[in-house]
């Protein structure tokens, strides 16, 4: 059996900020952001919630899949920007939607996580334990970026994405494969809280998102292309056999660089980043959501999803639709 999706939603919170916006807050300007990254414009939370754009999100996705909060059996959420550490935004969200019968796991993997939560989606389903899993990608980047750092806060958004899985035998999730490498964690970084204890009272450090720009660049050209390579020759497919490829919407440019590496066509290519921004793991959702509720999706076509970032972590899934 394969985890199929089966019904998608998002939310985006109201506040817009554009390029505009920003280059009279500091040192950038829209023909710079727009250059380098792609981006016009990205949503900002002023009254939203992490969890709570997380539930808003879900609750679409299940009226979309036509299935009841209570139906679920579990609730995979990732992101990095919790509104807590205890209770888990996971968890909050079950309570929001009434879904009382799933477990709720969270699941931090930074930009690659909803690609992560689904592949454990995957997991779950294969291994015949659960048949009705709701997969979340949620992030408010927005309280962890440095506002004073022309060079990361131009970059990230908030938002939700989720979607609805269930087991089938003909189409879903056919392969997917996923990376760590642990060792170049520097290159995307941000504390957590320092020891503080009886014995010791240590400083938080990077209170803020820290990110080596080129670093991260380079690492993600290499790896999405490397492992969409992989998929493709593992489950022999050409690039051309693909009908639609969701990337993280990290940037318009490391997008194009994918499309060339794969000699693609740049139409199979959709992208939100020139609106959302990075969302980190919750940008993948939110395009696919996008997608699906457009009709772009048809039954039977061919899908790759990508995710990479923070960690460093990176994967791929190829799923009939
Ligand atoms: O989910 C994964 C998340 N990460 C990413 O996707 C990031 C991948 N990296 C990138 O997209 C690019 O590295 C950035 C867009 C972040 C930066 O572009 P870059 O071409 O690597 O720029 P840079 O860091 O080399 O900076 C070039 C110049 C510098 O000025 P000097 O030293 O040459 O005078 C920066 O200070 O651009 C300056 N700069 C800016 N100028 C105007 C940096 N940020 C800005 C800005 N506006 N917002």
């Amino acid at each position: 059996m394969n985890a199929h999706i089966i019904g998608t939603g998002s939310f985006l919170p109201e506040k817009v900020i554009t390029n505009f916006d920003l280059a009279e807050r500091m040192e950038t300007s829209d023909e710079w952001i727009v250059s380098r990254t792609g981006i016009r414009q990205r949503h900002i939370a002023v009254e939203e919630s992490t969890a709570g754009m997380a539930a808003e999100a879900a609750q679409r996705a299940l009226t979309d899949a036509g299935m009841q909060a209570g139906e679920l059996e579990m609730i995979l959420l990732a992101t990095v920007s919790p509104d807590h550490i205890v209770p888990s935004a996971a968890c909050e969200v079950q309570a929001m939607l009434g879904a009382v019968n799933a477990v709720a796991i969270e699941l931090n993997a930074a930009c690659s996580g909803f690609v992560f939560a689904l592949n454990t989606a995957q997991a779950y389903i294969r291994a015949g334990i659960y048949t009705k899993i709701l997969v979340v990608g949620v992030e408010t980047l927005s309280k962890l970026v440095d506002w004073t750092d022309r060079s990361t806060c131009i970059l990230f958004g908030d938002g939700a994405g989720a979607a609805v899985v269930t087991a089938s035998e003909n189409r879903g999730i056919m392969d997917f494969i996923q990376f760590s490498d642990g060792a170049k964690g520097e290159a995307l970084l941000c504390d957590a809280r320092p020891l503080h204890n009886l014995f010791v009272r240590q400083e938080l450090k990077q209170e803020y998102v820290k990110m080596d720009g080129q670093e991260v660049f380079k690492f993600a050209v290499r790896r999405v292309s490397e492992s969409i390579d992989q998929l493709l020759e593992r489950n022999g497919l050409s690039s051309g056999e693909i009908d639609c490829y969701i990337l993280h919407q990290a940037n318009a440019r490391i997008i194009a660089s994918v499309i060339k590496h794969l000699k693609a066509d740049a139409d199979k290519f959709p992208t939100n980043v020139e609106r959302c921004g990075n969302t980190s793991g919750a940008s993948v959702p939110l395009l696919l959501d996008e997608l699906n509720r457009a009709g772009h999706l048809k039954e039977g076509d061919r899908v790759i999803m990508s995710g990479f970032g923070g960690g460093l972590t990176w994967g791929s899934i190829y799923m009939v639709w």
